[in-house]
């Protein structure tokens, strides 16, 4: 058992930990969440599943947005293989012993690197998770964890970003299209082209298993600063959503499935049409959870704002102009209260 430190926090091999250190244990308060068809006394719907070959997709997506702020997807064309793989470079790296994950712990300052997840700034009590962070090129952080085998993580993490921001791309021109916008409606990268001009970054988690999973929390509630989110959880559950009047909704892993979330820049451009969805990871006692959570936005300086066309006759637009490093900005100092920090008067 060695404790060692990253940014003035304590931080330690979880496998060592017979016991939820104090630092590590929240108020007790609503940990479980319902799983779909149990929410009291109301039947909870389970979150959506789009099949992306549905010639209604485009539809179902508009409606999982509205309502859920989320859905899961399937038949997204994403090799099962490369999933697999992702999977596994992200396990290979949480099982190095922490001393060696901290070579390429992240920077006070940085992005990319090994370390707590970016928003445990925000909390005072500790969550029972790791993070990688890779904003650009792994290369450096890979080099320093595996000095004579680093490229098979570097293909890997290549590829699947790659693959990511195809299928992102996808997405939000299925999201906008659902609310009626085309591309002469709005300056982003079109769905056919012009992908790379988008920006994005991939978050390794891991949550290992935990003595005291009750009074532990993998990941506290936060929306997504982004358009969309793309996760990947492997076969144990652990995602909740929050749904307005049924409380915290559990995603069940779907083998080869891929959830998608609603971030705060989709909120903001679609007029609040479709909200960023809270959503928090619990842990459990017996399994190691993983998830890979690609996350996309526009080009960084970009403005976002909400579009006429989805602006009612007679309304006004709630939001006003930002780009998305304004915004990470303005979440970086007030997370919660970011969108409302963008909110123009009405
Ligand atoms: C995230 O919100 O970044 C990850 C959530 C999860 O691990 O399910
Ligand atoms: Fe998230």
């Amino acid at each position: 058992f060695n404790p060692l430190r990253l940014h003035g926090k304590q931080l330690h091999d979880f496998c060592t930990l017979k016991e939820l250190p104090e630092t590590y244990a929240w108020e007790p308060v609503d940990c479980h969440g319902h799983h779909s068809g149990d929410c009291g006394t109301t039947r909870v719907e389970p979150v959506p599943v789009v099949d992306l070959y549905d010639p209604n997709a485009e539809r179902l997506i508009g409606h999982a947005c509205k309502t859920w702020g989320a859905f899961q997807i399937i038949n997204h064309e994403i090799p099962r293989r490369l999933l697999d793989d992702v999977e596994s470079a992200s396990r290979r790296l949480f099982s190095l012993p922490l001393r060696q994950k901290l070579r390429a712990a992240r920077d006070p300052d940085g992005v990319t690197g090994y370390g707590p997840a970016p928003i445990s700034s925000f909390f005072s009590k500790q969550m029972w998770s790791e993070g990688f962070t890779i904003f650009g090129s792994p290369l450096e952080h890979a080099r320093q964890l595996w000095p004579s085998n680093y490229m098979r993580f570097c293909d890997i993490i290549e590829e699947y970003s790659r693959e990511m921001q195809r299928l992102a791309g996808k997405l939000v021109w299925l999201m906008l299209g659902s609310l009626g916008i085309t591309k002469e409606d709005i300056q982003l990268p079109g769905p056919e082209a012009g992908y790379r001009e988008a920006s994005a970054a991939l978050q390794l988690n891991s949550y290992p298993a935990c003595p005291d999973p009750d009074r532990a929390v993998g990941l506290a509630a936060h929306t997504d600063s982004t358009l969309i989110t793309i996760l990947h959880q492997n076969g144990t559950g652990g995602l909740q959503l929050f749904r307005e009047g049924c409380g915290w909704v559990t995603v069940p892993p779907l083998a080869g499935g891929l959830v998608i979330n609603v971030g705060d820049l989709l909120h903001i451009l679609s007029n609040g049409l479709y909200p960023s969805v809270l959503h928090r990871a619990m842990v459990n006692r017996t399994r190691h959870r993983l998830s890979v959570a690609y996350l996309y936005g526009p080009p960084r300086d970009v403005l976002i704002s909400p579009v006429s066309k989805v602006v009612e006759p007679g309304r006004v637009p709630l939001y006003r102009p930002v780009s998305w490093s304004e915004y990470l900005g303005i979440k970086a100092k007030h997370f919660r209260n970011a969108l409302s920090l963008v909110r123009l008067c009405s």
